[in-house]
């Protein structure tokens, strides 16, 4: 973030909004007693379930759980970040929005700057007189509408025109270096890191020049791609390429197409595919996917055709998946990637793959078959093997449609794959201890864990409220100790630490002591206690979510039938209901 704010600047501002107002101007509302009631913008809807409270100054869908105060509904419905939803709202209502910029802030704000006068320059550069940057990328195809959209400039030969232009304008060459513009040369001098390269500006969501990247236009020169390093205001896991200009497009069509390479998602722009940005030569991370997440739930993971790229999607997959997005994969079917497939054939035949692109459980399934020749037993045995290893991790419903298009294709029974799943699944578990010495679960307690047994050490009464919520604990070390805990707290109303350790192998005690030093809850108990098992439930809850909204999507797409969307739709309302209850978000 680049600013931090005071808390002052924000409630300056909502003090000073309306949000039926706000609300008021995109989503058509009707008074309703002391509210206000409106279609849901936020979910399909007939029958108006949005709920805008003028009293509570909040917004709340009954139907999809949506709700939060006027500054949230901004940022869901613009798809932007809180930062940029104060600063559209401020805009919109002439509210000064006075946020405080802390040391750091001001130290970022530089860098900013200094970034966009580098990119403006490469720009110039680029766009003013003839230039062999210019040349490399008429060459390949590209419009001048295209390259202007996306900032794209040229480094020249010199040596330090970079340099010079910045220091004229007041840089320090520190800032410089760390911004990775410049480098010092052995006899003290700095010179520019980018010569004779194509410059791609790399921008945040927030309009802001965070880096470059920077494509060789000699084939002699390595790297291929030059990229700023990761300094104060570019971390590459944080962030992808395009995204800046493509987060509408993305929303709009409801799915983002990544690629690997910034030539990949300018030319697919240029051909009309609008939803794609790129990750930054690096494998995907957890926060893009988060970043993605803002403006889509469906991605396609769309590689290079090459080994590295299906092993990349691969990764991909166990990335983006767990943070609840939908996958599909699929390569071009002709030249190594994306942009010299659209050159050669075009939007159409470009959305035609994509449409055909299976889902992510399918690719792996497929990657998996790959090399085997399946009218073989003893291949066909090691597939149902892999296949059932993919399988067990799903949703039951999930799981119970691969089963049978599965059995189908090998002609094998529904029940050997089921079993080779289960069978599978009990090796594994039993496997799994053997890695310790004895066989006993892995002696580690999480912090929450640890925190709540040194809660109920202090103060055994609070254990009646751990009572309410048996095997809430996440380890299975917590829960034999939990299990002990209830044992002797039933038999004879208290104990103590050594009630514990009399009961545990020799290193689970050594490790539970090593736990419980480092912990030192001074009189808090009671509140510990409460926000771990808070906690726990809302981690479960929000589980159970998961699940539910994965198996809406595929009773959605599998024609399951409507009763089966209602009932799983009461479970996921009943589901929210309990999440708000203990504090989660909706
Ligand atoms: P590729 O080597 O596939 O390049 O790298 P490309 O996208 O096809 O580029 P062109 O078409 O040859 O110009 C894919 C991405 O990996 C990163 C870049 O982000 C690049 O777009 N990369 C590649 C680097 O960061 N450094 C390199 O040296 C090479
Ligand atoms: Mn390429």
């Amino acid at each position: 973030m680049a600013q931090r704010f005071s808390n002052n600047g924000v409630d300056d501002l909502k003090s000073q909004l309306n949000i039926v107002d706000v609300i008021g101007r995109v989503v058509p509302l009707k008074r309703a007693g002391s509210n206000y009631k409106g279609v849901c913008p936020f979910h399909n809807e007939k029958t108006p379930s949005f709920v805008v409270s003028d009293q509570k100054q909040i917004f709340t869908c009954f139907g999809c759980g949506a709700t939060g105060d006027a500054i949230e509904f901004t940022k869901r419905y613009y798809n932007l970040d809180f930062m940029e939803a104060c600063e559209k709202l401020g805009k919109e209502y002439g509210i000064e929005v006075n946020f405080q910029r802390n040391n750091q802030g001001k130290e970022k704000e530089k860098l900013y700057a200094l970034n966009r006068e580098a990119a403006r320059f490469f720009y110039k550069a680029f766009t003013e007189k003839a230039n062999p940057g210019y040349s490399y990328m008429k060459k390949r195809g590209m419009d001048d509408a295209i390259l202007k959209k996306f900032g794209i400039g040229y480094a020249d030969r010199e040596w330090d025109s970079l340099y010079k232009y910045l220091k004229a304008k007041g840089a320090e060459d520190q800032d410089l270096i760390d911004l990775g513009l410049v480098s010092k040369g052995r006899d003290g001098k700095c010179y520019d890191k980018f010569r004779h390269r194509v410059i791609f500006p790399i921008i945040n969501t927030s309009g802001k020049v965070i880096g470059f990247g920077g494509r060789r236009i000699d084939d002699n020169d390595n790297p291929k791609y030059l990229n700023s390093p990761e300094n104060a205001i570019f971390q590459k896991k944080n962030n992808l390429y395009a995204l800046n200009t493509t987060k509408q497009d993305i929303a709009k069509e409801s799915s983002a197409i990544l690629v690997e390479g910034y030539m990949d998602v300018i030319s697919l722009y240029q051909h009309g595919v609008h939803n794609v940005a790129a990750s930054l030569g690096t494998a995907l991370t957890e926060n893009q996917a988060k970043l993605i997440k803002r403006y889509t739930s469906n991605v396609y993971l769309c590689y290079d055709s090459d080994q590295a790229g299906v092993n990349a999607a691969l990764r991909g997959i166990e990335i983006l998946s767990p943070a609840g997005l939908k996958v599909k994969v699929f390569h071009v079917t002709d030249g190594k990637d994306p942009d010299e497939y659209a050159k050669a054939h075009g939007k159409d035949a470009f959305m035609a793959l994509a449409g055909k692109a299976p889902t992510a459980v399918q690719y792996k399934l497929d990657s998996a078959r790959k090399g085997m020749d399946l009218t073989k037993d003893e291949d066909k045995v090691e597939y149902i093997k892999r296949a059932a290893d993919i399988l067990r991790r799903l949703s039951p419903i999930e799981m119970d449609i691969y089963i049978k298009s599965l059995a189908e294709s090998l002609k094998v029974s529904e029940l050997a794959i089921k079993q080779e799943i289960e069978q599978g699944g009990a090796e594994k578990r039993e496997q799994a201890p053997a890695r310790h010495t004895d066989g006993a679960p892995e002696a580690v307690l999480s912090n929450t864990e640890g925190n709540v047994i040194s809660a109920l050490l202090t103060n055994p009464d609070l254990t009646e409220e751990l009572f309410k919520e048996p095997g809430i604990m996440e380890s299975a070390f917590g829960r034999k100790i939990e299990n002990i805990i209830f044992e002797i707290f039933g038999n004879k109303g208290s104990f103590d630490l050594e009630d514990i350790t009399d009961r545990l192998e020799p290193e689970e005690s050594l490790s539970l002591n090593e736990t419980l030093k480092g912990i030192f809850l001074a009189g808090k108990e009671e509140e510990v206690l409460k926000e771990s098992i808070n906690k726990w439930k809302l981690e479960g809850l929000k589980k159970k979510e998961k699940d539910i909204i994965a198996k809406m999507n595929l009773a959605d797409e599998s024609d399951m039938g409507q009763e089966t969307v209602m009932s799983l739709t009461e479970e996921l309302m009943k589901v929210q209901n309990d999440i708000r209850k203990y504090g989660g978000r909706y």
